[in-house]
This record gives structure tokens, C-alpha cells and sequence, in this order.
């Protein structure tokens, strides 16, 4: 027993000191290693874009608009923006070959997550209009959320 409790210690002792060379987390990280973390949210912001696109097709005209559709995806889409950025607490998870992400996240770690919270803000409103279901309404405030995407991606996407 004594020595079994040993041995737990010994291999405690060595996961920890994998952890000190693994990438460092910012906050409270529920990843421990960056390819993991890196996945994470490209799934979450695919997921997102995957809904954002279909409000985005009956603005453009590309699909004909049907508000039902529209507010369950504006429903969703307020759901998830507020998902992708738990995988950006792992300041190890920088641009190479599976990431598109700058190092100026990491450097402006503040403003990186003031233009999150703009995003849920903006989407949170744009399922608040969709409830009007007028088209011009629903587009205007979806505008307001593509601009938000972008400027994000002009300052921290590759
Ligand atoms: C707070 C900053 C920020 C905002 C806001 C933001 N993005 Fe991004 N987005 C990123 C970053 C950074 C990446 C690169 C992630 C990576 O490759 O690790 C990215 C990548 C993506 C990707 C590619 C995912 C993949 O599989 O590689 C899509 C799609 C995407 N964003 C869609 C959107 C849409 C749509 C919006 C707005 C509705 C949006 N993003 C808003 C920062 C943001």
C-alpha cells in the first residue's frame, strides 16, 4: 500500500512537470495543451459561422428570406457566440500550420475579449429584431455583427 501511494506521488510529480512545459493558460483553461484548445474553437466558430451564414444568404438574397428560419438561426447563433473563446485561454495556441490566430491576441488579451463580448452583445440584439420579422431590421443588425467579425479578423486572424 505504501509503496503503491509511492508510486501515485512519483506519477502525480511527473504530470505536473508536463503540465509546467505544456503551454500556459491565461484564465481558468479548461484545456491543457494548445492542439486541443486549437480545435476547440474551430469547431465552435465553424459551428457559429454555419448559422450566421444562413441569415446572411436571405439578406444577400441568396436564399429566400422565411423569418421562422431566420430567428432559429439567430436563436443559435446567440447561443454559440459566446462559445469559441475558452479555446483562446491557452496563450501556447499560436499561428502554424492548424492555426490562423496572431500572437497580438496574447498581447491584447483586453480588447481581444472586448470584441467578444461585442459579438455576443450584437448577437443577443440580432435575435431581439428578428422577432419583427422585417427583413431591412434583421439585416441592418446583421450588418452590425459582420462588422464586428471583421474587425476582430482584420486585427487577430492571419
Ligand atoms: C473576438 C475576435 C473574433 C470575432 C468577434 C470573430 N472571430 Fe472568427 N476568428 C477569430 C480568430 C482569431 C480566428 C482564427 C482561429 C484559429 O485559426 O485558431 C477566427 C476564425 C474564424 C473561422 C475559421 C474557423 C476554422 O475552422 O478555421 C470562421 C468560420 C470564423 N472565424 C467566423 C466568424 C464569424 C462568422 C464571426 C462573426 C459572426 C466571427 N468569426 C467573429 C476571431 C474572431
Amino acid at each position: 500500500m505504501k509503496k503503491l501511494r509511492k508510486g501515485y506521488l512519483a506519477a502525480l510529480a511527473i504530470l505536473g512537470s508536463c503540465g509546467a512545459l505544456m503551454s500556459t493558460a491565461i484564465a481558468d483553461s479548461p484545456f491543457t495543451d494548445a492542439k486541443e484548445a486549437v480545435e476547440y474553437r474551430k469547431d465552435a466558430l465553424s459551428l457559429m459561422h454555419a448559422n450566421f451564414a444562413v441569415m446572411g444568404d436571405m439578406v444577400k438574397g441568396d436564399i429566400e428570406y422565411d423569418p421562422d428560419i431566420f430567428q432559429q438561426r439567430a436563436n443559435d447563433f446567440a447561443k454559440l457566440a459566446g462559445i469559441p473563446w475558452a479555446g483562446f485561454t491557452v496563450e501556447g495556441a499560436m499561428p502554424g500550420e492548424d492555426t490562423d490566430a496572431l500572437p497580438a491576441i496574447w498581447d491584447n488579451w483586453d480588447d481581444f475579449q472586448e470584441r467578444a463580448n461585442d459579438l455576443q452583445t450584437g448577437a443577443d440584439k440580432l435575435l431581439a429584431v428578428s422577432a419583427n420579422r422585417s427583413l431591412d431590421s434583421s439585416g441592418d443588425a446583421l450588418k452590425d455583427v459582420a462588422r464586428t467579425c471583421k474587425g476582430c479578423h482584420d486585427d487577430y486572424r492571419d
